[in-house]
C-alpha cells in the first residue's frame, strides 16, 4: 500500500497544527484501509511489541477503549495510568514523569486538562505523544469526524460545516481540520464562548490556501442554513461543571440542535457529535437518534484513525 511509505513530520500530535493537509489525507486513507481489514477480520500486526502508555487525568469511554483496542489490534499492548496511579498525584514533576515514561514505552496518549502541561510532557519525553483531549484541542476526534464526513459525502472540499454551541476544544481542532482540508466552517456560539482567537486566525489563514471560508457568528440559523454537516458538543465540557448555571443560561435553548434547526440544512445533511451527549440540552433525542445522525460511525472511526496515527508515528 502506497500510504505505508509516508511518514509524519511532527514527533507529536497535540493538535491538527501538527499535521499538514497532505498528512491528514494520508491518515484518512490509511484509516480506511485499516477499517476494511478490520471489517474483513484480517489481522494487521504492524506494531508488534509496541507499548502504548496512556495517562488520563479525566474520564473517557471512547478515547481510552479505542486506543487500547487499537494497539492490541496492531500487535502491541497498552498501559493505562489513571489520575492517581502515578507519582504525578504526589507532586512528581511532569518533566521527570515524561523522561521516565520515555524509558519504557514507545508512545504516549495523554488526556490532560492544561494544554501547556501536555506540551511540557511532549517536550521532555523521548517518545511520540498523542493528545487524547486537552482543554484546548482534540485532534483524534476531528480525524475521525473527517473520515466519517468523507464516507457520507464522498468528498470533503467545498462542503459547509456548521458548528453550533460551545467554541471548545473539539471546535478548535475542527477549525484547523476544516480549514486545512477546504471545508467551509461556520461557528455559531454565544458571545464569550468563541473558539480560541489564535486558532480562528490560523484557520482563516489556512483557509486562504484551500478556499475554505471560516465564519464566527452568534446566529445558529445562519450557520445551519444549507449546511452539509451540523455538529455540536456538550455545553459543559469536563472541568467546567462549576459554570453549569451560566452556561445553561447562555446556550439553552438558542443553541440546541433540534429538528427546526436541522430543517434549515441541506436535505441530505448529517448530524455529528463527539459524545458523550446530553439529550434535551445541546441536541434533542429525535436528532441524535434520527436518520441524519452519524454519531456511532464517528465513534467507530476513532479506532481506525488512531490506528493509522499510531502506525505512522511508530513504524520506524
Ligand atoms: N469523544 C470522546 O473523546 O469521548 P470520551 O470522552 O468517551 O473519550
Ligand atoms: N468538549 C468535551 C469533549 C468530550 C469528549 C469535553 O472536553 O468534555
Amino acid at each position: 500500500m502506497r500510504t505505508l511509505r509516508i511518514s509524519l513530520n511532527s514527533k507529536n500530535i497535540l493538535s491538527l497544527r501538527d499535521l499538514s493537509s497532505a498528512e491528514i489525507r494520508s491518515v484518512l486513507k490509511l484509516a480506511s484501509s485499516f477499517k476494511k481489514d478490520w471489517q474483513a477480520r484480517k489481522p494487521r500486526h504492524l506494531l508488534p511489541g509496541c507499548i502504548l502508555g496512556m495517562i488520563f487525568e479525566k474520564p473517557s469511554t471512547r478515547t481510552r477503549i479505542s486506543f487500547e483496542t487499537g494497539i492490541f489490534q496492531l500487535g502491541g499492548s497498552p498501559i493505562y495510568m489513571g489520575i492517581n496511579d502515578t507519582q504525578l498525584s504526589r507532586g512528581e514533576s511532569i518533566e521527570d514523569t515524561a523522561r521516565t515514561l520515555g524509558l519504557y514505552v514507545d508512545c504516549i496518549v495523554a488526556r490532560i486538562y492544561d494544554h501547556h502541561n501536555l506540551e511540557k510532557l511532549a517536550t521532555f519525553t523521548s517518545v511520540p505523544v498523542i493528545n487524547g483531549l486537552s482543554n484546548s484541542f482534540h485532534p483524534c476526534q476531528i480525524l475521525a469526524d473527517l473520515l466519517t464526513i468523507r464516507e457520507h459525502k464522498k468528498k470533503l472540499r467545498g462542503l459547509k460545516l456548521a458548528w453550533i454551541g460551545d467554541g471548545n476544544n473539539v471546535c478548535n481542532d475542527m477549525l484547523l481540520g476544516c480549514s486545512k482540508i477546504g471545508i467551509n466552517m461556520v461557528v455559531a456560539c454565544p458571545k464569550g464562548y468563541e473558539p480560541l482567537r489564535h486558532v480562528t486566525e490560523l484557520a482563516k489563514e489556512e483557509g486562504t490556501r484551500t478556499n475554505a471560508e471560516i465564519t464566527i457568528t452568534d446566529d445558529p440559523k445562519l450557520a445551519a442554513k444549507f449546511a452539509d454537516v451540523i455538529v455540536t458538543d456538550t455545553f459543559i465540557s469536563m472541568g467546567k461543571d462549576d459554570e453549569k448555571m451560566s452556561r445553561d443560561a447562555a446556550f439553552f435553548p438558542k443553541y440546541q440542535v433540534n429538528s427546526n434547526l436541522m430543517s434549515l440544512a441541506k436535505k441530505d445533511s448529517i448530524f455529528m457529535h463527539c459524545l458523550p451527549a446530553t439529550r434535551g440540552k445541546e441536541v434533542t433525542s429525535n436528532v441524535i437518534d434520527g436518520d441524519a445522525s452519524v454519531v456511532w460511525e464517528e465513534a467507530e472511526n476513532r479506532l481506525h484513525v488512531q490506528k493509522a496515527l499510531m502506525y505512522l508515528l511508530l513504524k520506524n
